[in-house]
């Protein structure tokens, strides 16, 4: 799984460079945020690190494999869950992925209690809140103890005191040995959660800093802009949009 390398990647999408050559080689150990405005290219970037888009040119490669490995899960910005009870999702989570009998009902349980879900188990998932379905899919992908973890914009649908629980389970999950990159646009929690950053900006990686570093000392003017709140949007300031 790791490295975990990204190579001259180019994403185009419907006549667009979504992702334009990014080089970026990661080891697992530390977390990752990944930061950047509003269609800058974060859930795209984690979707190809994940394997699920093929770059257009350059090349993803899993500890010099081009075969994406099965111990690594992503949770998405909008979840999708099937058509059952919230605990039914992860049971079947792990049905699909080997674990049976009592080890897929403690699973479950404990997963579905660390994201402070237990009260909403028996409900229907696709009834749940937007924050309820994001904790559950968090809860989901987190049972089956994966070694990398992607989430994309986890707090991003969350109140405060879920956002709060969240980053504690995410702490938990990478104490727990499990690596983890995530985007966010959210300075507050991208400061309080990572290790390092990687700041995009209109696809291309402008930025790779330790965390500390980045949010006193930016290297780039868009990072120092961004951080300001003052990063333009198609080159109009947000103050005149
Ligand atoms: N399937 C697609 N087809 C065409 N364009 C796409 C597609 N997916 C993403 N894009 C475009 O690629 C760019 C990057 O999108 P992406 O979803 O990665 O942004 P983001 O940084 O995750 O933004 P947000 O903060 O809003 O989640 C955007 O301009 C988006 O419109
Ligand atoms: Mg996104």
């Amino acid at each position: 799984m790791f490295p975990l390398a990204a190579r001259a990647v180019t994403v185009r999408l419907g006549g667009h460079a979504a992702l334009d050559g990014v080089d970026l080689i990661l080891d697992g150990r530390q977390k990752v945020v990944v930061l950047g405005a509003n269609g800058a290219g974060k859930s795209v970037l984690l979707r190809t690190l994940h394997g699920l888009i093929a770059p257009t040119s350059g090349t993803i490669e899993w500890a010099a494999s081009t075969t994406r490995p099965a111990d690594q899960a992503m949770v998405f910005q909008r979840p999708v869950l099937l058509r059952r009870s919230a605990i039914a999702n992860i049971e079947y989570a792990l049905a699909v992925n080997g674990i049976g009998g009592a080890a897929r009902q403690a699973r479950a349980r404990d997963a579905i209690e660390r994201v402070g879900l237990a009260t909403v188990a028996a409900r229907q998932a696709r009834v749940l809140s937007g924050g309820e379905q994001q904790r559950l899919a968090l809860a989901r992908a987190w049972s089956l103890r994966p070694r990398l973890m992607f989430l994309d914009e986890p707090t991003a649908s969350l109140d405060p005191f879920a956002a709060a629980a969240v980053e504690r389970v995410i702490g938990e999950i990478h104490a727990a040995g499990t690596a983890i990159v995530l985007s966010t646009h959210v300075l507050g929690f991208a400061r309080r959660i990572a290790d390092e950053i990687v700041f995009i900006h209109e696809g291309r990686v402008v930025e790779r800093t330790p965390a500390d570093r980045f949010f006193t000392r930016p290297q780039t003017g868009e990072a120092a802009r961004f951080l300001k709140g003052e990063l333009p949007w198609n080159g109009i300031s947000p103050s005149l949009a």
